[in-house]
């Protein structure tokens, strides 16, 4: 392992590894094992409402008296577009039939009953150790309280003016998304094109660029490829695919054989309308490039029944499933995370 890096130092942690949020897959058990494991745990809690991600921090800390990060989308409220949601719908249709769903009885699109400053409310209020944000940045107003709470503040870059700009808003760190990382785009400030820069390039650039913590992320899968990164000035790394199918993740059955197998991955908007990164299936084929596919969130609104249905399924039906997963994809386990950290981190 590198010699600890003032991030690892200032967190208190054992090894630079920060175990991703990934919302909707990770949980408190998951948070709780990394950070037990001097790690940095984090819950990605974007789509959870503020009562849930009270208990869910409520649960990490009787699981762990260490430090562990809550993450939140800063999700700009959806733009309703009926007649663009007609021509998706009769778009989709053909992949209702064959989950047998009626598309009729499917509610129009509507905007979810709470956003980002419900959220962060709780963030702020339970006073969590640690918070990371990606899709853009909050106001200097929240950035404040959440510093005023004691809370140590991470936003996630995907170029160098991202980071310039993160970094100008006051942040403590600052998370390099690689163009191999596993999930959504984290890009905010130009077009998601200008966003796809290796890992590597792009640790360079911004270490070079500001004067913070850098954390790469994206496509890391073992001991050496996190020397290599941290040689390249990296104070930490950041994973999520390499712990996608671990005992305390909550994901489907059919994704987590898809992960612990491995594959090729894709940059799709086929299932929430955001570029992010997933295993290729049949319906990333289906919709790539599709110019109708209406902008995050409406696409996934428009697909939860799918995804909905295949997740009771099986294999058969596992192209619905948004398999989101880096180009590392393939080098996990379905053991505890204790098992990945230990590899990770040299212990076995
Ligand atoms: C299933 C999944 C869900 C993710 N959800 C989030 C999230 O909620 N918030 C976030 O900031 N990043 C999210 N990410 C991105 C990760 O934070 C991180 O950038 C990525 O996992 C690193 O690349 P890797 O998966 O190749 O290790 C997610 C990634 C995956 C694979």
């Amino acid at each position: 392992m590198p010699d600890p890096s003032e991030l690892m130092t200032r967190l208190g942690l054992a090894n630079p590894v920060i175990q991703a949020p990934m919302a909707g897959a990770g949980t408190p058990a998951l948070a709780s094992a990394a950070s037990r494991a001097g790690s940095l745990g984090s819950l990605g809690a974007a789509l959870m409402p503020p009562d849930a991600i009270r208990q869910a921090i409520q649960e990490t800390r009787r699981a762990t008296d260490r430090l562990f990060s809550i993450n939140l989308l800063l999700v700009a409220p959806p733009l309703i577009d009926p007649a663009r949601i007609e021509r998706m719908r009769a778009r989709l249709r053909p992949h209702f039939e064959r989950l047998g769903i009626d598309p009729a009885g499917i509610p129009p699109p509507s905007p979810p009953p709470f956003g980002f400053a419900d959220q962060l409310e709780v963030v702020v209020e339970e006073r969590v150790p640690v918070f990371s944000f990606a899709f853009g940045i909050p106001g200097a107003a929240a950035i404040a309280r959440l510093k005023a709470a004691g809370t140590f503040v991470i936003g996630a870059a995907t170029s160098v003016t991202e980071a310039r700009q993160l970094a100008a808003a006051g942040v403590d760190a600052v998370v390099a998304q690689g163009l191999e990382a596993g999930g959504h785009r984290a890009t905010f400030a130009h077009s998601f094109d200008d966003g796809m820069i290796p890992l590597p390039s792009l640790v360079g650039e911004i270490v070079g660029a500001i004067d913070l913590p850098v954390i790469a992320s994206g496509g890391l899968s073992d001991a050496r490829q996190i020397a290599r990164i941290m040689d390249l000035g990296a104070q930490a790394v950041q994973i999520g695919t390499l712990f996608l199918a671990c005992a305390e993740t909550a994901i489907p059955g059919a994704y987590r054989s898809r992960v612990l197998k491995g594959g090729e991955t894709v940059i799709t908007r086929a299932y929430t309308g955001r570029p992010a990164r997933a295993l290729r299936t049949a319906f990333t084929d289906d919709l790539d490039g599709d110019a109708e596919i209406p902008d995050f969130p409406v696409q996934a609104m428009l697909t939860a029944p799918l995804r909905e249905a295949a997740a009771e399924r099986g294999d058969a039906f596992s192209e619905y499933l948004p398999m989101l997963a880096g180009t590392g994809v393939g080098h996990g386990t379905a053991g505890p995370a204790a098992d990945v950290l230990d590899r990770l981190t040299g212990r076995r």
